[in-house]
């Protein structure tokens, strides 16, 4: 197959990118760094430096290449969190997921592309009612907090602008994810006590490894039918487990516990419903539908033996 790869050199980007190689795939890979095109054509993929937000140009890009796939790993989220300004933090973000899609989905129409897969996310966008895991089918929140409002509509407007389009468009709710180039600032914030456990901390939440986010991807492009697939492990669990334990792991003191009106003051709402409301997700779906599993069943695991040195290779971030 020749994938199509917009945003080859991000979090899941860097690890799908050599797996795609690896497996006999043919892979156009896209950045918007002149250098990182050298790096992964060093790998074996054609490069193409590329604006998402540039309709035309991705319309050049996708016919030039004349994909069988695209998959859309486009996301802005390298800088530094801001979860008071949420939707600030997440402004390019967000037009990477809807004029983005829609660049990417006009580009794969015109040219005949027959599958595209796309990131989505699942966490705090579940539904803050009923049990602690939650399906595909299960709602999302319709009430998010002030400052996720655009974010979340940009999340809705993704997933459906795939689904509706009229090839195989398969959306992948990620997790959070963990792993080598995805949680250094937040071991940096344990081993610094500095993200303490807000309230009961009975938020639940899902993890996904990085190299189980991109074999997960791969699996929706060789397997995958149209649809909604949640991708995480097989272990929601609430902060109150997998923080202390995340300590544990790094050899910190244990996270300091805050009442929820200091931590509403000091963090702000949406660290609060993060860490007192969030909804974990199911992954039988991908698992049944995808025959996938994730190498990493627990984030007790992967905190102990992934959060660095992943044995695969990738692109140097
Ligand atoms: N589910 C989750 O928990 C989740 C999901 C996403 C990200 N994150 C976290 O967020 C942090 C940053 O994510 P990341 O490493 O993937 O980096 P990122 O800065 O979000 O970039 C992701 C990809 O998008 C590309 N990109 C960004 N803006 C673009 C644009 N305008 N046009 C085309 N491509 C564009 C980047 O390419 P170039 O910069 O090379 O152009 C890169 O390949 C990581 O810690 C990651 O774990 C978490």
């Amino acid at each position: 197959m020749h994938v199509f790869v917009a945003g080859a050199t991000g979090a899941v980007g860097r690890r799908l990118v050599p797996r795609l190689l690896a497996r006999g795939h043919r892979v156009t890979a896209t950045t918007r760094s002149a250098a990182k095109a050298g790096e992964l054509r060093a790998l074996g993929a054609d490069a193409v430096v590329l604006d998402g937000l540039d309709a035309a140009a991705v319309g050049q890009a996708v016919a030039g290449a004349r994909p069988d796939a695209i998959v859309h790993q486009m996301t802005a989220l390298a800088g530094q969190p801001n979860l008071r300004r949420f939707d600030d933090w997440f402004a390019t973000t967000n037009e990477l997921r809807t004029q983005g899609t829609q660049h990417l989905l006009a580009a794969a129409q015109a040219t005949g592309v027959e599958r595209f897969v796309a990131q989505s996310y699942t966490g705090w966008t579940n539904a803050r009612t009923g049990g602690p895991v939650k399906t595909e089918d299960d709602p999302l929140d319709a009430e998010p907090a002030a400052a996720q409002r655009k974010t979340m509509a940009a999340v809705r407007f993704l997933e459906r602008t795939v689904r509706d389009a009229p090839l195989d468009g398969i959306v992948l709710r990620y997790g959070n994810f963990y792993g080598p180039g995805a949680s250094e600032s937040q071991v940096e914030l344990v081993r610094a006590r500095k993200l303490p456990i807000i309230g009961s901390g009975a938020g639940v939440w899902s993890w996904i490894h990085l190299d189980d986010a991109a074999e997960a991807t791969i699996a929706a492009l060789e397997r995958g039918t149209a649809g909604v697939y949640q991708i995480v492990d097989d272990e929601p669990a609430p902060v109150a487990q997998w923080l202390p334990y995340l300590a544990e792991v790094l050899g910190a003191k244990p996270p300091m516990r805050v009442p929820v009106w200091l931590g509403r003051l000091a963090a702000g709402e949406v660290a609060v419903r993060w860490m007192t409301e969030s909804r974990g997700a199911s992954n039988e779906k991908a698992k049944n539908a995808l025959d996938w599993r994730p190498g990493f069943a627990s984030w007790r695991d992967g905190f102990r033996n992934g959060l660095v040195d992943a044995p695969a290779p990738g692109v140097a971030s």
